[in-house]
């Protein structure tokens, strides 16, 4: 809780622009989750990003790309705290004491460590393996009651919650232990290529993902390449991987449940449901890109929001943060 509200904390990566995937899995909810009941931080997680090796300049530019992004998609800086995590340094001032209270075995247990340590073998540096503990202190800085995410950060998500309840068991109630709120449908959006992997913005093949930006020929393109199977049948079922991708990014974007979008495509073949769901998703996602080169346009504005956003997390953020430093036996400061 924060001043009375429910406090509500989500970041993503500025590695790459974001993909269909982010935004049903998280963004779209995020828009839907209401800031009048929540008190609500969205952040770029730019530190979490260096674990691996990013190149600067294209680094600030997703970022700023990111953050612009959300504010497309429909989130209301005025109403969201809406900032880069690198611009409120108690990120990596928790994340540091958190790592005290985290044992190696947990962090090994991490199967987005185990995934990306495979990836990048010549680089397995120690921030990527405590990264689990800048992510807890992103959300526990803010008190987070619930933290909105895809399926892929449930486990986390269960370390925050371990992490805080072990703080909060040696030195009293000091942090909110959080709840994961997944959404209902598009909680894990598959490769449009391999249909039983997720879909992620780092795989080199162009046409697994669609990206937030891609052009709307682009994305037909991609859904017309989309891998599915040969039976014809249009069927919502775990043998059907493609398929049912297709059904489920549908339902995502168009607020339909798996059995309205059933009925209307009954009886039709597989090359127009690839259209219609295009269509679908081009519909969704032209509103946002307009918005988001409309805003590229107005640096003032976004320079503004940057500015008071960081601001503000920075107040409540270091709130917590002394509160911490000061359980833990850090001498308080003189002034
Ligand atoms: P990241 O940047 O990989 O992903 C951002 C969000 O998108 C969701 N997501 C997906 N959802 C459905 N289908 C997919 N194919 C898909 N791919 C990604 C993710 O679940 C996530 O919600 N560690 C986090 C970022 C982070 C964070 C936090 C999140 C840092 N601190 C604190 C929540 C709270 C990450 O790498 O997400």
């Amino acid at each position: 809780m924060l001043d009375g509200k429910k406090s509500l904390f989500s970041g993503m990566q500025a590695t790459g622009t974001i993909t269909l995937g982010n935004y049903l899995g998280a963004l779209k909810n995020w828009v839907e989750l209401d800031s009048e009941e929540y008190q609500c931080f969205y952040s770029v997680v730019d530190l979490h990003s260096i674990t691996v090796r990013q190149d600067p300049a294209e680094l600030r530019k997703r970022a700023r790309n990111l953050l612009m992004l959300y504010i497309a998609a429909g989130l209301d800086p005025e109403k969201n705290c809406i900032y880069y995590q690198s611009h409120v340094s108690a990120h990596t001032e928790l994340a540091w004491i958190l790592n005290c209270f985290t044992y190696m075995g947990e962090l090994n247990r991490m199967t987005q460590f185990k995934d990306k340590s495979a990836k990048h073998a010549d680089n397995i540096n120690a921030g990527l393996f405590t990264y689990p503990c800048l992510m807890a202190a992103d959300i526990l800085l803010y008190q987070a009651d619930v933290v909105p995410v895809g399926i892929d950060q449930k486990q986390h998500l269960e370390l925050t919650r371990d992490i805080a309840e072990r703080f909060n068991n040696i030195y009293g109630e000091v942090f909110t232990v959080p709840e994961v709120y997944l959404g209902k449908v598009g909680t894990k959006v598959m490769s449009l290529q391999e249909p039983t992997k997720k879909m992620s913005k780092s795989d080199e093949n162009a046409n697994a993902h669609i990206l937030l930006l891609d052009e709307p020929d682009v994305i037909m393109r991609k859904f017309k390449k989309a891998v599915t199977d040969s039976d014809g049948e249009i069927a919502y079922r775990e043998d059907k991987p493609g398929i049912k991708n297709l059904i489920d990014i549908y339902c995502g974007v168009t607020n339909s449940t798996v059995e309205q979008a059933l009925k209307e495509f009954e009886g039709l073949g597989y090359g127009v449901l690839k259209e219609r769901v295009g269509e679908a998703v081009v519909a969704e996602l032209k509103p946002i890109q307009d918005k988001f080169y409309d805003l590229s346009k107005n640096k003032d504005y976004v320079d503004k929001v940057i500015k008071e956003n960081a601001e503000k997390a920075g107040y409540y953020a270091n709130k917590t943060l002394r509160k911490v430093q000061k359980k833990v036996g850090f001498p308080e400061r003189v002034r």
